[in-house]
């Protein structure tokens, strides 16, 4: 265990950075740093505006070019209770007993028609996505109230689970994860009520699109089974279930994170924080139409034809 350091400790001048002299830094812990994902930039966002970044990988080797920009990466793997606990020492004693923002960023997707889902896939789904995420606000609870009963610009605590318009909009062929993003809204919503009385802040980031490895890490293949009753639409909803479009049109993810952090340090930041690619439409089409009915209607057009003909 490396030496501790309070994270009151004042920051010096770094001047590739754009770093504020002399005030205190928030520090801040992200599940899920891995890089080329919205972790990993929330981790150089943060650090950039002058906090204490704790970026965590269940595979360190994919946080080692945070390590190289003087980020602290510590293993964390969010289905594992050890795991958390481990992790939570180490800040702990890092910190002198406080953390002020847990960022709950890990989550993994699978594209499949729920009739065709594999039960295995879908419940590591809910597992990382929804459990991971009551395993490290359980582990990281004592520190982050610990900070919110801090006064001054040391003080706060703040969690942020990160969110997907996919949990408002029922995206087809991805029920499963549109269900744990739901379940991560419903979660976030009433742990927000439970923590006031601690006095710490709960945040839920509805993302929209953003561009990252997220379909490329996908473990099965986003395609149609032979067997599937969807099969006659094949040629229409593969290329859908693949997302390529979306991903083309999605957010640069530097863009989506220095959003994200300014939000986060703002001195009122919004409790639903909606942000990237089509979050809008969506947070539009939910209230004025109700995203189902519009779903509904574009399979309607879409799809239906091939069946009939
Ligand atoms: N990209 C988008 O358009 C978008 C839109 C809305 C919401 N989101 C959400 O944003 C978050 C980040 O996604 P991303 O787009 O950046 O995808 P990503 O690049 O695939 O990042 C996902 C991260 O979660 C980690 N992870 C998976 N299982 C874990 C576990 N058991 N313990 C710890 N970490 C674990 C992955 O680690 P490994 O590298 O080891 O697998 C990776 O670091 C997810 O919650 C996702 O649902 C993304």
């Amino acid at each position: 265990m490396r030496s501790p350091l309070r994270s009151t400790e004042t920051v010096t001048n770094t001047p590739s950075l754009k770093r504020s002299k002399n005030v205190t830094r928030k520090t801040v812990l992200i599940t899920g740093c891995s890089k080329g994902g919205i972790g990993s930039a929330l981790a150089f966002a943060f650090h950039c505006h002058g906090c204490r970044v704790f970026a965590t990988a269940r595979d360190l080797q994919k946080v080692q070019h945070l390590k190289k920009a003087e980020i602290d990466v510590l293993e964390l793997d969010v289905l594992d209770e050890e795991s958390c606990r481990v992790a939570a020492e180490w800040v702990r004693e890092a910190t002198g007993g406080t953390l002020n923002v847990l960022v709950n960023n890990s989550g993994v997707g699978y594209v499949m028609p729920l009739l065709d889902s594999d039960i295995a896939e879908v419940r590591r789904v809910y597992e990382t996505n929804v459990l991971g995420i009551i395993l490290a606000v359980q582990a990281f609870a004592p520190l982050l109230i610990a900070a919110a009963s801090q006064s001054g610009s040391e003080g706060g605590g703040m969690i942020i689970n990160i969110g997907s318009i996919a949990g408002i909009c029922p995206v087809p062929w991805a029920s499963a994860y549109n269900a744990s993003k739901a379940a991560v809204n419903s979660l976030t919503d009433t742990l927000r009520i439970e923590m006031e009385p601690l006095r710490v802040k709960v945040i839920l980031a509805v993302t929209g699109l953003v561009k990252t490895h997220f379909l490329q890490n996908l473990r099965t293949t986003p395609c149609l089974p032979e067997a599937s009753v969807y099969s006659p639409a094949k040629t229409i909803i593969d290329p859908w279930m693949t997302g390529k479009k979306a991903d083309d049109a999605a957010l640069d993810v530097e863009i989506y994170a220095e959003k994200f952090v300014r939000n986060v340090l703002r001195k009122r930041p919004k409790a639903r924080y909606w942000s990237a690619v089509n979050s809008t439409s969506v947070w539009a089409v939910e209230r004025i139409l109700g995203g189902g009915t519009v779903w509904v209607c574009c399979m309607f057009l879409l799809i239906r034809k091939r069946y009939t003909g």
